[in-house]
């Protein structure tokens, strides 16, 4: 078995098939780049990964089969391992950095409400322990120094990079990035570039979707491409820049 197995996976909206009988698996610590023009149904499929849309058919099996993510809540998929981002930015603008972390940290402790509302002894402990592994993960994403500045303050490339410290702080073994360089400058996604290996060195497999090939195509293990809700071809970067299926799929958007 591997990391993720999805097994024809179907979605449709009305009569828009987002997704058509998608098979897919991934095995950990690899980085695979998922690209496709507008509408291709990459974001639906992010989505139903998550939970945040429920399958029409098909399965999606995680570590080795013990999580049927198709039959989970959202929460308990995050809590299995899987986090992701979001292709257009959702952080929480008026907090600070460090409490947008935390949050992510917050979804995966053991404390409870009564923990909470009392402030037990095992409530402040994690408080504290929180607080502490916030401060490394935004050190890991280069955003250290302004940890108590509000997060709406930050460049655009900041609160990308933000958010890619909360999708973190769930503990992810799986890690799904929707467009992680959109609006970027050239400079910043080259960071993204070296932040996503990092990632994958703390053995975090990476699923990007991205339609910025200098970026994909040399971060890539291996590249998946979708249309009009199909997989229609999957291999190594080199491979898929050269496949006349692919070159076709992007010129007929052109
Ligand atoms: N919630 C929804 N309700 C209805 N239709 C939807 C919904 N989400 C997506 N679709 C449709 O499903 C298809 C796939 O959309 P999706 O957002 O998954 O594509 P995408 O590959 O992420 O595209 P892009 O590169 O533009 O982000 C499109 O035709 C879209 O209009
Ligand atoms: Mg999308």
């Amino acid at each position: 078995m591997a990391l993720l197995e999805v097994r024809s996976v179907s979605k449709n909206f009305g009569g828009v098939a987002a997704l058509k009988k998608i098979h897919f698996s991934m095995n950990e610590g690899e980085i695979v780049g998922l690209i496709g023009p507008n509408g291709a149904g990459k974001t639906s499929f992010f989505n139903c990964l998550t939970g945040l849309l429920p399958v029409d058919s098909g399965e999606i099996l995680f570590r080795d089969g013990k999580f049927p993510l198709h039959r989970l809540a959202p929460h308990r998929i995050s809590a299995a391992g899987l986090s992701r981002t979001f292709q257009n930015l959702r952080i929480f603008k008026n907090m600070t950095l460090i409490e947008n972390v935390a949050i992510g940290f917050h979804a995966r402790t053991r404390a409870g409400l009564w923990d909470a509302l009392f402030r037990t002894r095992r409530f402040r402990v994690e408080e504290k322990k929180i607080f502490t592994q916030s401060i490394e993960l935004l050190g890991f994403m280069g955003l250290e120094k302004q940890a108590n500045e509000i997060a709406a303050n930050l460049p655009y490339g900041s609160q990308k990079r933000l958010e890619i410290a909360r999708a973190l702080a769930a503990g992810p073994k799986l890690l799904l990035l929707d467009e992680p360089v959109a609006g970027m400058n050239a400079r910043e996604k080259e960071e993204i570039i070296s932040l996503v290996r990092k990632i994958r060195a703390r053995q975090i497999a990476v699923l990007v979707i991205e339609h910025d090939m200098k970026v994909v195509m040399p971060l890539s293990d291996r590249v998946v491409v979708m249309d009009e809700g199909a997989k229609i071809a999957e291999g190594l970067p080199e491979a898929i820049q050269a496949n006349p299926r692919v070159i076709q799929a992007y010129l007929g958007e052109a």
